[in-house]
């Protein structure tokens, strides 16, 4: 089939790839043309893991193009997939004009019974609006509109686009639902669940499902500040929990909270929607709370224990909102840095991959080359995103860089037993606290670090 898809970000151009790799016809379009001149040179404008050598060996097949030209892309195509941003507005709408210009597009150059599919994370109630956005631009053409909506996740997109858990199409016409199933086909006969409701379901669904994950992580976060309060460890809370598989274990991980560009925008259009509909649903906004509480409360473990921040260096590690992607937007681990340097300290960041976008997101930011780097005179490290290079760190070389040994893990990366033999301070989140084993290295600290007053040392 010939498929069109508008919008190449992280969506758009995985979801190109994906279907030029089961054998459809794509065209790659965008409003932004440096991004399309980028793509046509086989470059992806981010880091995803198999992505560029998909667009290689898609481009080479000629299954896979890019134009800017959006009227040369829609012509004589079957279906559109419409993969633009939907960012939040500052009330935490769904900002959807890149929805409506689009499918105002869509109506001036597709042809007839063109099928328009909404890939991008909406509210319910947008496909009314882009159908009648068709109707009265169309000039009498007609169009199907259809929602499949996307679960693919930054670091394992293409994998998740390939092997999705499950394909959601909302449709309302037997012809949407014919091409949907003829474009799907090769996944669906390798046993790939197909779950077919009609459009405002398939709209909800996504934006439910994101709000739940978040919903699990901030239970997870609000369990990590009653743990440290009753000296329990919210790591073997979540896995008592995750044993019923009810609840599940995934997405139960205490720390320094969600981010990137789809939880925080979902959660927050979720609640508006409801609010819009005569329901508001504050379990939502305390999710959020929740969340940015995350932040702070790990800041506050730092300041805590260096009291004033003013000339004291804090090294940050992670600077994506999660390991496997250079994505830092909402990332958690900005917004504490961020939230470091206002409290006076100087930060030093570091990331195996996300380093230049941090620090085009945040230029006061120090940018180190390593993790050894980074520590370098440093009076803490914050261990922010969970990347697998932290677990294997050379603890007795960290030590001896340090000024100060304090590491407080935000993402529960560490071991806290080998903290302290190697004369660590170390907190972790939701779990004891620890000090300095008796024989270990002995520090010399001008004065000790204080553990937050919720969080002392448990009794060794
Ligand atoms: C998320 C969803 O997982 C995808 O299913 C969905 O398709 C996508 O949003 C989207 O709407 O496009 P993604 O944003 O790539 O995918 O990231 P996740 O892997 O879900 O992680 C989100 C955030 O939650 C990260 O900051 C991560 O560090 C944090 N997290 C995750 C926790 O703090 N604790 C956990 O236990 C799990």
């Amino acid at each position: 089939m010939k498929v069109t898809v508008m919008g190449t970000g992280h969506v758009g151009l995985v979801t190109s790839v994906m279907f030029a790799s089961i054998g459809h016809e794509v065209v790659g379009t965008d409003i932004d043309v440096e991004k399309i001149d980028l793509l046509r040179r086989g470059i992806p404008p981010f880091f995803e893991p198999g992505l560029e050598e998909g667009m290689a060996r898609e481009s080479a097949s000629g299954r896979l193009s890019f134009t800017a030209d959006a009227a040369e892309a829609l012509r004589g195509t079957d279906v559109v997939f419409i993969c633009v941003g939907t960012p939040a507005r500052a009330s935490g709408d769904a900002n959807l004009l890149a929805m409506e210009q689009s499918a105002r597009v869509v109506a001036k150059h597709a042809p007839d019974d063109t099928v328009l599919v909404e890939k991008s994370t909406v509210p319910a109630g947008t496909a009314d609006r882009v159908r009648t956005t068709l109707e009265r631009e169309g000039a009498g053409r007609r169009f199907h509109v259809a929602s499949n909506p996307e679960f693919l996740r930054e670091g394992s997109a293409l994998e998740d686009a390939l092997k999705p858990d499950r394909i959601v199409v909302g449709v309302e016409s037997p012809r949407s639902l014919e091409v949907l199933r003829r474009l799907y086909a090769p996944l669906l006969d390798d046993g790939v669940e197909l779950i077919v409701t009609d459009i405002p379901t398939a709209e909800l669904a996504k934006h439910a499902s994101n709000a739940f994950l978040s919903l699990k992580i901030s239970f997870a976060n609000a369990m990590a500040r009653i743990c440290e309060r009753a000296g329990a460890d919210v790591t073997a809370v979540a896995d008592v929990m995750g044993a019923d598989p009810r609840i599940g274990r995934a997405f139960l991980n205490a720390g320094l909270g969600y981010g990137g560009y789809c939880f925080p925008k979902d959660v927050a259009a979720l609640r508006r929607l409801s609010e819009r509909l005569g329901y508001p649903f504050p379990l939502l906004a305390e999710v959020e709370r929740v969340n940015d509480e995350a932040v702070e409360a790990v800041a506050a473990k730092v300041e805590d224990a260096l009291w004033n921040m003013e000339s004291k260096r804090i090294a940050v590690l992670g600077l994506a909102f999660k390991p496997g992607t250079d994505d830092v937007r909402f990332s958690p681990s900005i917004a504490l840095a961020r939230r470091l340097l206002d409290s006076g300290a100087q930060v030093v960041g570091y990331d195996p991959h996300a380093g230049a976008s941090a620090k085009e997101e945040l230029p006061e930011l120090e940018l180190a080359n390593d993790v050894y780097e980074a520590a370098t005179e440093a009076h803490a490290i914050v261990v922010a995103t969970d990347w697998e290079e932290f677990r294997e760190l050379d603890l007795p070389r960290l030590r001896e860089l340090m000024t100060y040994p304090l590491v407080v893990d935000g993402r529960n990366l560490l071991d806290s037993d080998e903290m302290a033999e190697a004369g660590f301070w170390y907190y972790p989140t939701g779990r004891p606290a620890v000090e300095p084993a008796a024989g270990a290295p002995v520090p010399s600290l001008e004065a000790a670090p204080s553990a937050p007053v919720e969080q002392r040392p448990a009794e060794r």
